[in-house]
């Protein structure tokens, strides 16, 4: 794979994060998950995650100028130098014209953009059955990928915790700020040719597989 960005498209609960993570891991290339980044200013109580906290409590989207703000800053950090991995950003059209405007200005090419598709009945499962290693980020699932121990990480005995919009009411917002807002991307990466499908419908291994490969071949 030649070194530039990659854009990771799909619904809340797509398994966006679950395949970054992987293709990162793959490719020794950070990856940025917009989300992770809020969360952790919620955590902080910074003045920037206590404006997000409501936004994202309510299933709404943040808005463009803080999270283009929050990318922009990132990836001029030297670990990127070698590309990247956009983890539910871009979400809206601006954002996606801002990316545009970012690689052109930095000289990287085109991004390539990972469309996972899933079925819309499966993600209310795995968005309320996700739990996040506190420690390691490593994501399970109580239905889907369960840890040997309940609430209990595999990999480093850290405690599994739940996300405060994982919940169906929250959860329903989003899947609404998706269609309205973000599903429309798709077309705009189509028409550009920087598109690619994955079936997301199926065990994570697999996924993560083709996913390599197409990389590879690209
Ligand atoms: P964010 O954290 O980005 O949440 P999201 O888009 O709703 O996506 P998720 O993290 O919920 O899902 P995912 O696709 O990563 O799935 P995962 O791999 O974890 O955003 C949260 C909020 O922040 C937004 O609502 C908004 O307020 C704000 N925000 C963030 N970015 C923004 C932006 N650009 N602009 C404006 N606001 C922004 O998998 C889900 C579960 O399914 C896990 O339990 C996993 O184990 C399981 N799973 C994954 N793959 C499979 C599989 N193949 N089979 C079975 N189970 C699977
Ligand atoms: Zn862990």
């Amino acid at each position: 794979m030649k070194t530039r960005a990659l854009i990771f498209l799909g619904a809340p609960g797509a398994g966006k994060g679950t395949q970054a993570r992987e293709v990162a891991k793959e490719y020794h290339i950070p990856q940025i998950s917009t989300g992770d980044i809020l969360r952790d200013s919620v955590k902080k109580g910074t003045p920037l995650g206590l404006a997000a906290k409501v936004k994202m409590e309510a299933g709404q989207l943040v808005p463009d100028e803080v999270v283009c703000g929050i990318v922009e800053e990132r990836i001029s950090e030297p670990d990127c130098c070698q590309g990247f991995i956009l983890d539910g950003f871009p979400r809206t059209l601006p954002q996606a014209e801002f990316v545009d405007r970012m690689l052109e200005a930095k000289g990287r090419g085109s991004p390539r953009v990972i469309n996972i598709q899933v079925d819309q009945d499966v993600l209310m499962k795995r968005l309320t059955g996700r739990r996040t290693c506190a420690v390691c980020g490593e994501i399970y699932n109580v239905y889907f990928g369960p840890p040997k121990q309940e609430g209990v990480c595999d990999k480093d005995g850290g405690k599994l915790l739940q996300r405060a919009d994982d919940n169906e009411d929250t959860i329903r917002q989003r899947l609404v700020a998706y269609e309205n807002q973000t599903r429309p991307l798709i077309d705009y990466y189509r028409r550009k040719n920087l598109l690619h499908d994955v079936d997301g419908n199926r065990d994570p291994e697999p996924i993560a597989q083709e996913l390599c490969q197409h990389l590879k071949a690209a």
